[in-house]
């Protein structure tokens, strides 16, 4: 509580408001750490329950890439105790950062998630109301089932602060998920605007975000469609800034180096079903290179729910991941230096967390590259 009070008078709220879910983020060893381990003990102690239904983002490893990894005995039991601490206070063990596949939060409905990219998606997909909550927020939350009344939560908040014009088509998905990235430096932090990209599906927008997120501290972003439903004014006097093809060009350089790779890794955020079939098709009668290594990730939930789109894609020797991702992982135990993937992210986060290089590419590349 003194948690939520503090931010609340930091940020000039003048109530708590009840949420309808939390998500709470912190929770593989590698990035949390003992000091997770020591607070959640206390907290336990304490007899901390959560009071609201509270999911879990991904972890450092599920029991097939713990194999590959080889960990030393004592992380595995620091990753399960932090596991367990998070159980016995009442969270559940989602450990995917699409939470939202399996419990879709209601449209207008406040939450307190952390995990920028399921942050920005159920404000700006979904219609529900969240801040950019740091793991301990979203952990107090969980507990006290309420969160303070700001940012977006008020809905004076969420009007958009700039426009970016988009004039051309994005070839793919990358381009359109680089054009995310370069959506969130330019907005510093404003709601953006998107005008001139339609027909998006939803596995393209859960990318869109994500890479927004990634570029700025974006938590929300309207396309032309989103905005006509939901706001009742013009927009006309916003600030425009364009983007053209060649800014995007620039974005997948500035992420991505040329090198070979020798891992190849789609699903962040976490594959959708969408994705899982996309995946199944192009991979049909092809194999996995024998000196590559395809992880993809995705939910639990999901994995279980579509047992013949993982038969499909595994038949090509690609491995189907769940309960983690490369970013919160130890990749660097692989003995790779250069990692595939489709997701500026993982590209901006890769190189600091693992040291390893990324090369960029959309998804029917990363297929190539991997049965190259
Ligand atoms: Fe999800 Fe990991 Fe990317 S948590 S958004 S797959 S960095």
């Amino acid at each position: 509580m003194r948690v939520l009070v503090k931010l609340g008078d930091i940020f000039g709220a003048e109530k708590l408001i009840p949420v309808a879910s939390a998500h709470v983020s912190g929770v593989s060893y590698k990035t949390a750490g003992d000091a997770a381990i020591e607070f959640l003990r206390e907290l336990e102690e304490m007899g901390a329950r959560a009071a609201v239904l509270a999911t879990t983002n991904p972890c450092g490893f599920d029991e097939r890439l713990r194999a590959l990894l080889e960990l030393p005995e004592e992380v595995v039991e620091a990753q399960e105790e932090l596991l367990s601490l998070y159980e016995a206070i009442g969270l559940k063990r989602t450990l995917t950062c699409v939470p939202y596949y399996e419990l879709r939060p209601r449209s207008a409905s406040h939450l307190a998630w952390a995990e920028s990219s399921a942050v920005i998606y159920a404000n700006s997909v979904i219609g529900a109301c969240t801040n950019r909550e740091g793991a301990p927020s979203a952990l107090a939350a969980a507990i006290i089932g309420k969160t303070p009344d700001y940012g977006l939560h008020r809905p004076e908040n969420r009007a958009p602060g700039l426009k970016i014009k988009v004039d051309f088509r994005p070839g793919d998905e990358l381009e359109l998920w680089a054009l995310g990235f370069l959506a969130g430096e330019l907005s510093k932090g404003a709601i953006p605007l998107l005008e001139g990209l339609g027909g998006l599906s939803d596995w393209e927008l859960k990318g869109l975000g994500a890479a927004m997120a990634s570029g700025g501290m974006t938590a929300m972003f309207y396309t032309s469609a989103s905005y006509r439903r939901s706001r009742p004014e013009s927009g006309e006097d916003l600030e425009l800034v364009e983007i053209g093809k060649a800014d995007l060009n620039d974005v997948i350089e500035r992420l991505s180096s040329p090198e070979e790779p020798d891992l190849i890794f789609v699903g962040c955020p976490h594959c959708s079903e969408e994705e899982l079939r996309l995946l199944a098709g192009l991979l049909r009668g092809r194999r996995v290179g024998p000196d590559k290594l395809f992880l993809i990730c995705t939910s639990r939930y999901l994995r279980g729910a579509n047992p013949s789109l993982i038969s499909a894609i595994e038949a090509s020797g690609a491995l189907v991941v769940v309960d983690t991702c490369m970013v919160v992982s130890w990749v660097e135990r692989l003995g790779i230096d250069v990692v595939a993937t489709n997701s500026p992210k993982a590209a901006y986060y890769l190189p600091g967390l693992s040291g390893v290089e990324v090369r960029l590419a959309n998804l029917r590349e990363c297929v190539e590259l991997a049965c190259s």
